[in-house]
């Protein structure tokens, strides 16, 4: 039979069957694979079989991916090449390009810091993983907005872009993966205002409620990143979640100069991230016919695990019994590895270091300063960065304490700061408190930024506490008695909330 026959007769076989895919192209969205097409025929051919050749009937719906990097800056080079990774390997896995959307600044291949133009590994030994990746969203147009209004499906909710959203279906399954800097409730963007946790679950909630898919994996990679889920996604919305760390710890960059496995001298910048290579590693090689979710988590969590004082907890949230499903639901599989054999044992190699997500900038700053040649423009600049970076992280800390002790006291101003509220409950109850006492904050003193997200607990902490705008705005003034005006101000950064 021809490829053109197939696809006629397998859409007929549809028809009669009486499988609607919401008016899309039935034949795109079915046909995914040369091997899918088989399984089908396999499958109808004997009906009654019930055994585990039906696992493949869950890929009668399409793959959706969406991918996002929320950072940008060459320092933070490991988050959009981490993207890029997992567009190759959904895309290795048959997966179809109007299918995967991908969010990236895209100010790293070139970049005129990157070593090999045009190029982004996210290895030390890897392949080029920039090339053909969609540039669906870029620049400013990676925004919460557009995250939202992609994941929700909503075309009129864009704002620039390719256009392109999840306009899935009843049977469909998502995969959604970011990566980035994060803290207590919040996830970095390279544009403002940041995502909240509250606002992230809510739009999964309503896609939820949208019925448009059979079931949602949403991997996230962010310091603090559990807080993104716990005690805020409920079970029931056919979600399953891992995050890199728990509610109150970093996540790391790996492949980072210095590393044990380190990335070429050339490069000045970590290459990836923990969590996320490990889970990317794993589905290199392995056939995701055979390996689950749940298999998955258990690799991914040990290479990521605590040991020699750096690594992280990876967490589960919402629906965990959706982890007995198989990879191949969301990220097919490369027919490379349809001998691989899953074993439990994890082949990868452990890499030696990581580098603390929140000073994985400082990292790239000392490499440039420390290799600039002496007296050259190059190492005043990073002398330059170097300083600024580290003042203004010296400002934020000093302006939270200073805020604590102006509204509690000295000596119940820490106690209060950082409080950690027991597991299983969110951060507070109150966002609209939290975002608009960031806001007044960083009206007197400046953006957070990347590194100033760590200190999302503690504002949380005051709305807790009862702290009104007015007590706030009052504290910052008195804390932050001059605006900074050096490049972490809020009128160069905007608000975070
Ligand atoms: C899509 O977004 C627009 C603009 O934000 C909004 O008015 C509309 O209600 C949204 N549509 C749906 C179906 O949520
Ligand atoms: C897997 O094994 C079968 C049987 O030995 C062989 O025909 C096939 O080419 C192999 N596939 C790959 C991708 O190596």
């Amino acid at each position: 039979m021809t490829r053109l026959a197939t696809g006629v007769f397998l859409l007929s076989l549809l028809a009669v069957a009486g499988i609607s895919a919401g008016g899309r192209d039935i034949v795109d969205d079915v046909l995914l694979l040369p091997s899918d097409v088989s399984n089908f025929f396999h499958n109808n051919n004997k009906q009654t079989n019930n055994d585990d050749n039906n696992k493949d009937d869950d890929s009668t719906g399409t793959r959706w991916a969406v991918l996002i990097a929320g950072s940008n800056g060459y320092w933070n080079y490991r988050h959009q090449a981490d993207v890029c990774h997992a567009y190759q390997l959904l895309k290795k896995g048959g997966l179809k390009d109007e299918n995967i959307i991908v969010f990236m600044y895209d100010d790293i291949a070139h970049n005129f810091e990157n070593p090999r133009p045009g190029i982004i590994i996210n290895n030390p030994k890897g392949e080029d993983v920039y090339k053909g990746v969609p540039k669906d969203y870029t620049g400013e147009d990676v925004n919460a907005g557009n995250f939202y209004a992609v994941i929700l499906g909503n075309k009129t909710a864009l704002t620039g872009g390719s256009g392109k959203v999840v306009n899935s279906g009843p049977n469909d399954h998502i995969f959604i993966y970011y990566t980035d800097h994060g803290g207590p409730g919040i996830l970095g963007m390279p544009t403002s205002p940041y995502i909240y946790a509250d606002k992230l679950v809510d739009v999964l909630k309503q896609k939820h409620a949208s019925g448009t898919y059979k079931s949602l994996v949403f991997y996230l990679e962010a310091c603090e990143s559990g807080s993104i889920f716990e005690g805020l996604l409920p079970e029931g919305l056919n979600i399953y979640a891992t995050t890199a760390s728990n509610a109150i710890e970093s996540s790391w960059g790996t492949y980072c100069p210095g590393d044990h496995i380190s990335p070429p001298p050339e490069y000045e910048t970590c290459l990836g991230d923990l969590y996320s290579v490990a889970w990317m590693e794993d589905s290199d090689v392995h056939n995701l016919r055979t390996e689950t979710l749940h298999q998955q988590y258990e690799l991914v969590k040990q290479r990521t695990a605590h040991s020699n004082g750096y690594g992280s907890h990876v967490m589960q949230y919402g629906d965990v019994p959706l982890s007995k499903e198989n990879l191949f639901l969301y990220m097919g599989t490369n027919p490379a590895n349809e001998n691989f054999t899953f074993v439990d044992d994890n082949s990868l190699s452990l890499p030696s270091k990581a580098v603390n997500q929140h000073d994985a900038d400082l990292l790239h700053f000392w490499h440039k300063y420390h290799r600039a040649r002496e007296g050259s423009s190059r190492k005043l600049e990073a002398q330059k960065e170097f300083v600024e970076m580290m003042s203004h992280r010296m400002h934020l800390d000093h302006s939270v304490k200073f805020i604590g002790k102006l509204l509690f006291g000295m000596d119940e101003a820490s106690e209060v700061l950082n409080a950690v509220r027991p597991a299983g409950n969110p951060l507070t109850d109150d966002w609209d408190c939290l975002r608009t006492l960031v806001r007044t904050f960083e009206t007197h003193c400046g953006s957070l930024s990347q590194y100033g997200m760590k200190h999302m607990r503690s504002f949380a902490n005051l709305c807790n506490a009862g702290i009104s705008k007015e007590q706030m705005a009052e504290a910052s003034s008195q804390a932050c008695a001059s605006f900074p005006s050096n490049p972490w101000s809020s009128l160069r950064k905007g608000f975070s909330a």
